[in-house]
């Protein structure tokens, strides 16, 4: 059976702290530690209501986080400001080693898709921005099902719609909590760990590989 590779897109593909460019102008050296303050809260959000079953999408999930961590810095933000920040989660960067790497993966002949926390119409216009959208044969999102990663159904939804079994189907991710997730339900997982002071979560759970970028992974992928 042909190899199934679902990508994770934020902060695996498209580098969420690419929103620092536009914070430096707005809050100066502040900029880094609210750019991560942001991210993790969003994060935290999808969990938590994820186990609460209380689904907002993951723009919401954005948003609040963004005014949290503007009350977190004691950062006045005027709406204008906001909504330019939310927007810029629209066009975002991607890592360096993507563009090369989806081609060196496409080369293989695996299927790929995007399977991701965000909305399909947020996706479609962030991949496309990226210059990236054509090597997905189609994007996956969770918000078909009203919940987010790690809930293992959005792993199951992600094998039905992509039409692969879950010993043919990898998951690709910087997100320690994503591989996680993806090798609980049957999956294989690639941990992408682009950078060596990244830990991945001791839970006794290890990804299939851990490979240093995609052009890595695509001279270490088994084929099948
Ligand atoms: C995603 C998250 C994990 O793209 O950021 O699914």
């Amino acid at each position: 059976m042909t190899v199934t590779l679902g990508f994770d897109i934020y902060g695996t593909l498209i580098d969420t702290h690419g929103v620092i460019v536009q914070l430096e102008k707005l809050i100066g050296d502040k900029a880094t530690a609210f750019s991560n303050t942001w991210r993790d809260k969003q994060l935290e959000y999808t969990f938590r209501r994820g186990l609460m079953r209380n689904y907002e999408n993951f723009p919401v999930c954005t948003r609040d986080a963004l005014n949290y961590t503007c009350a977190f810095y004691n950062v006045d933000l005027n709406s204008e400001h906001k909504q330019h920040l939310l927007e810029g989660y629209l066009s975002l960067p991607t890592f360096a080693d993507v563009e090369q790497g989806l081609l060196d993966l496409q080369t293989l002949g695996v299927r790929m898709y995007a399977f991701s926390n965000g909305i399909p119409d947020a996706l479609e216009t962030l991949l496309s921005n990226a210059g990236i959208r054509d090597y997905f044969l189609g994007i996956v999102s969770v918000d078909d099902i009203q919940s987010f990663k790690p809930n293992p159904d959005v792993y199951q939804h992600f094998l039905t719609t992509s039409g692969a079994e879950a010993n043919h189907a990898w998951l690709i991710s910087s997100n320690g909590f994503d591989v996680i997730g993806a090798v609980s339900v049957g999956m294989k997982a690639a941990w992408i760990q682009r950078s060596d002071k990244v830990v991945f979560d001791p839970w006794g759970v290890e990804p299939t590989i851990t490979v240093s970028s995609l052009i890595d992974l695509a001279r270490q992928l088994p084929d099948n």
